[in-house]
């Protein structure tokens, strides 16, 4: 549900404001804890002169994702030019529209339309083109929370199981770090889309709390890192038909022996920092692939299929089929910045951060 702060945005910004006051979350170099050179700024807002094509975003949520803390440390695939605003994901609310819009409407949710807009902020006045909206999603029912994590898990857990390999029902699908959210949705939807599925947990001591969760959101099997082919014979899990690596190293390897021929190994993430090992005997014999996924370059490569893949994740988030683990904290107004980032860059905690602005 939205708050009540952003309703009264709404009205004032229809009627009187002809200023607004925004905070945003700026760094001027990188470095390895974001705690330490993320700083608040503020900025004034002008509408008097909005650009025709522009539109007035308030962020409702922004999540911290491992990709948004590796831009700051300068460890990932794209860095915004510095200074920059931190933050990729987010949920907002158009609470105004330049006179020249043509594809928003004031009061309606959006979400940004690519990767680098800065979000870890209270508002900003940007083109149109750079937020998708989300038509047929009620600001009234939406949970902000949820929705706000749209863009990346959702979409790559989704993207993973419907455009890699071709599965049909009863397929198995394996994965490694199942204790990361992209592995919660992808549990999710392989029980909607009738896959099964093994997850590899390693072990910790939240180790129970992710099995039970992993459990009850339809993972078929669920074992330890450091599982034996005889452990995954005695549970009867058939050849994997796609196996989805985010660690690399071992892990990598144990989850490349499980392939059935010509199954398929993604990498889209590298949480282990070692290389992935693929066993020679599978690529030779097996003629098993092995192959990367990145969501940012799959949406440059596909960009008529952009709105299909919000409207049909967000579909999923409405109805409740992808529901993520989030720990929600206070924005408040960037003061709560700090504690959120420093929450999000614990190396064990349940739920995924998410900042409600
Ligand atoms: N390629 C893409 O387009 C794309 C898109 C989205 C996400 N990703 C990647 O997907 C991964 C998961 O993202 P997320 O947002 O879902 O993460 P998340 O919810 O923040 O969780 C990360 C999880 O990874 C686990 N982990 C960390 N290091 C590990 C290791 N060496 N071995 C096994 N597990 C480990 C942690 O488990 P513990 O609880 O045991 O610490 C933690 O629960 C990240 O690497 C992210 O960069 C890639």
């Amino acid at each position: 549900m939205l708050n009540s702060k952003f309703t009264g945005l709404l009205d004032e910004t229809k009627n009187v404001m002809k200023v607004f006051s925004a905070v945003y979350a700026e760094y001027v170099t990188r470095g390895d804890n974001p705690a330490n050179v993320l700083k608040i700024k503020e900025d004034t807002l002008d509408l008097g002169s909005m650009p025709g094509n522009s539109i007035l975003v308030g962020m409702l949520a922004a999540p911290i994702n491992p990709s948004d803390v590796n831009q700051i440390e300068g460890t990932y695939g794209l860095q915004p030019p510095l200074p920059a605003v931190a933050g990729n994901e987010c949920l907002g609310l158009v609470l105004r529209t330049g006179a020249n819009c043509t594809t928003h409407k004031q009061n309606s949710l959006v979400v940004p339309r690519k990767h680098g807009l800065g979000t870890w902020r209270s508002a900003v006045i940007c083109p149109e083109d750079d937020f998708y909206p989300l038509a047929s999603v009620k600001p009234s029912e939406v949970d902000v929370g949820q929705m706000s994590t749209l863009l990346v898990n959702p979409c790559t857990a989704y993207l993973m199981l419907k455009e890699l390999t071709p599965l049909k029902e009863g397929d198995v699908v394996s994965f490694n770090a199942a204790s990361s959210q992209v592995c919660l949705h992808l549990t999710q939807l392989c029980k909607h889309f009738g896959f099964k599925s093994l997850a590899v947990l390693r072990d910790g001591k939240d180790f129970e709390y992710h099995r039970e969760k992993l459990e009850k959101s339809g993972a078929t099997w669920v074992v330890k890192e450091g599982y034996t082919s005889a452990d995954i014979k005695a549970l009867g899990v058939p050849p994997v038909a796609l196996a989805l690596n985010s660690v690399g190293g071992k892990s990598s390897e144990g989850l490349a022996k499980l392939l059935r021929p010509e199954g398929v190994m993604a990498t889209y993430g590298g949480l282990g920092k070692e290389a992935v090992i693929v066993p020679t005997p599978k690529l030779l014999f097996h003629d098993i692939v092995s192959r990367g996924f990145w969501l940012t370059k799959w949406f440059k490569t596909h960009p008529d299929r952009v709105s299909e893949i919000y409207d049909t994740v967000s579909d999923l988030i409405v109805s409740g089929v992808i529901k993520a683990d989030l720990k929600l904290m206070d924005w408040n107004n960037g003061e709560g910045m700090e504690t959120a980032v420093t929450e999000a860059y614990k190396p064990t905690k349940p739920g995924k951060t998410v900042m409600i602005m």
